[in-house]
Order: C-alpha cells, then structure tokens, then sequence
C-alpha cells in the first residue's frame, strides 16, 4: 500500500538536501508517493504569496508533511512562516530529539534525549503584549490550559511506549509560577498514574539545565511547556554537536510535519556541500510515526555507520564530500551495497 505526504523542498539549501533525503527514503522502498508543494520564498516567487492555500490542502489531505527550511523575509508584516504552520493546524507537540553519533564535534557520547514540548500556549506565545506610553513597562499574558497540559504530557507517555523508553521527567517553574506553571505539573502528576510501567520524575528548570550538562544520561523523554521547551531543547541539541544532526516534528491530531531544526543556510545554497542528516533524521521519525519504525531504524543506523566510517561526509562534519556524495554513502550503507568504505578519506 501506498502514502501520500506533502513535500515542501523549501528555500536555500532546502532542495538539495531534501532531494538526497528522498534518495534514502527510496531506497528504503517506503511505499512513499510524493506530492511537491510550496512554501517560504519559493512559493512567493511562483504564487505571489509565502502560504499558498494549495500547500496547506495537500498538508490536511495527506495528513504528514516533510518540510525543508523556509526563509521569511526580514521586514515587518511577515510572520514566522514554522508558526503559522503549528497554528493552523494545531500542531501541538513539538519533538526534538537528541542523539549521540559518532564522528561529530559533540561534547558527549551516548546521549538519546527526547524532549517534548507544549507548542501552542504558554510564555512562549507572549499573547496581549503591551508596552505603557512611557516606555517602563512590558507586559505579556501567560496562558496555560488543563487541556493543553493533558495532552502534551499523555502525548510524551504515549511516545515513551511506542518507543520503548524507559522515564518521562516533567520540567517546570510550579515553585515560583505556581498557577500556570503549577497547573502543567499537577497534570503530569495525574496521568503519570495510567503509566505504571513508565517511570516519572519532577524537576524543576533550572536545575534541569544543571542536570542536563552535569549528567545528560540520567533522561530519557522530557515533558515540558512551551518556553521551556524551546531553550531545553536546543540545550540538548548542543550536547550532541549542535543543530547539524537535529530534527523536529510538530505534531497535532489531524497532520503532523517533520523538519530539520537548521534554517535554509543561504550562505552555502547551491553549493552541493550541505548536510542532509538533519531532514533525514526528521524523516526518521517520519516513518516512525507512519508506523514504519524498522525503516526509521534502518535510516538512524545508516547515519551512524556512515558518520563512524567517516564516508563521503560534508564539511561541516569535517569530510570533502558533498551532499549528493553523502547520500550516496547513505544509500549504499541502507542497502548494504559494497560501495560503502569503512574509512574513506576526510
Ligand atoms: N525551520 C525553518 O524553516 C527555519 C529554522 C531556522 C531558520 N530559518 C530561516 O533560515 C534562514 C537562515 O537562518 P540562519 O542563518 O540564522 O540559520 P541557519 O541554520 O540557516 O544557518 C546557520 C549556520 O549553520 C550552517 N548550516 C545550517 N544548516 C546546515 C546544513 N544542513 N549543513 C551545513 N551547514 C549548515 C549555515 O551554513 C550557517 O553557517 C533565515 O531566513 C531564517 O528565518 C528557517
């Protein structure tokens, strides 16, 4: 049986590296259709506008998207495009996760973080923003619901199952915020209790900032709102060698979009010289998500064995090869072909 999902190459780097991600995904003989659609400046040069409609069909038709980075124009009146997107369709948990791989400028080893966040309420939104005549006084509302709550955190327990994963820690401010961020902790309390066989802790922000650079191995899935989410997950992301190898999904009931977390790097587009690893890690989860999670394994251990062996991999990963070259090591190491070398040049 074949699926439909929406690809959006994206802008910058975008195509390259989305075209060396379909190569994998291909050979991994997925059952993948793909439908091209726009967004970001490619859409605004094609269609005239950064969202066209058609785009946001195909996403709510097929349900799952693949997203390359989009670039939104500097200047007032254009909105974050990755927002309008996690708006528009409800997208509400963001996922990030952070694995250790070999051959990588990463401060640690053996690192495998995921962490969640609440993507749709919270500090993070700044809703009612003001600034007073004078100019002394910024204010902003800070909103969180029991219903935004309750399914960010059953969503973490749900994927710590799927996923065999052994503990969800809840991180919050319940200490010092004690309504809005209090309100979060109650809740992942309560649900805590329906997963018996999951095991949970509690802590507080900033200790788990301490904690993730003192003793990153003692997490496994985190669980937390949305500003929190934002800062931990990039912490995380820096752990393991930074944005190159992280990718993301945003995920709501009706459609879930998979992503790198690294922007369309103009300074390189075109260059063939981009690393792909990023989408192709979204892509991953992708297909863990489609229900594909041997194929998602399969990818993840391609990626592994090719950075390990040091094969045909890009500059920022202190290799000679170039994008296309990567992938091809990739594919050769998903179909176990004889081109992949155990140690090619750097
Ligand atoms: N998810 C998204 O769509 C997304 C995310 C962040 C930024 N952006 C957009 O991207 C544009 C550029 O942003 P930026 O320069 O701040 O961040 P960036 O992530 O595009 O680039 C930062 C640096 O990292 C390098 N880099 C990024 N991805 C790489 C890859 N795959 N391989 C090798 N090197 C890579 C770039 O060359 C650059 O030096 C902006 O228009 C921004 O709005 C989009």
């Amino acid at each position: 049986m074949t699926k439909t999902i929406a690809v959006i190459r994206g802008d910058g780097i975008g195509p390259e590296i989305m075209a060396a991600t379909l190569k994998v995904l291909d050979a991994l003989d997925c059952g993948l259709d793909y439908e091209f659609v726009d967004a970001g400046m490619a859409a605004l040069e094609k269609h005239g506008e950064l969202l066209p409609q058609a785009t946001l069909d195909a996403i709510a038709r097929h349900g799952v998207a693949l997203k390359g980075p989009l670039t939104t124009p500097i200047g007032k009146g254009f909105a974050s495009l990755n927002v309008a997107l996690r708006k528009h369709f409800d997208l509400y948990a963001n996922v990030r996760p952070a694995i250790s791989f070999p051959g990588t400028k990463a401060r640690y080893e053996d690192i495998d973080i995921i962490t969640v966040r609440e993507n749709t309420e919270g500090a993070y939104l700044s809703e009612g923003q003001t600034l007073s005549d004078d100019g002394e006084t910024a204010q902003s509302i800070v909103r969180n619901t029991r219903t935004g709550a309750t399914r960010i955190v059953r969503y973490a327990f749900e994927l710590a199952v799927r996923k065999g994963r052994k503990k969800v820690t809840a991180v919050h401010k319940a200490n010092i915020i004690k309504t809005a961020s209090g309100l979060f902790l109650d809740v992942a309390r309560e649900i805590a209790k329906d997963y018996p066989q999951i095991a949970f802790n509690e802590m507080i922000v900033d200790n788990t900032c301490m904690q993730l650079v003192m003793n990153p191995w003692q997490f496994d899935v985190i669980v937390t709102t949305n500003l929190f989410g934002d800062i931990l997950s990039d912490l995380c992301a820096g752990l393991v060698g930074g944005l190159g190898l992280a990718p993301g999904a945003n995920i709501g009931n009706d459609a879930a979009i998979f992503e790198a977390v690294h922007g369309s790097a103009p300074d390189i587009a075109g260059k063939n010289v981009a690393d792909p690893c990023a989408l192709l890690l979204a892509a991953a989860e992708m297909l863990d998500h489609l229900g594909m999670m041997g194929k998602g394994t399969r990818v993840r251990n391609a990626i592994h064995a090719t950075l390990a062996a040091h094969d045909r991999v890009t500059p920022d990963l202190g290799g000679n090869g170039t994008t296309e070259s990567f992938a091809e090591a990739l594919v050769d190491r998903v179909l176990k072909r004889k081109g992949a070398v155990e140690r090619h040049g750097a």
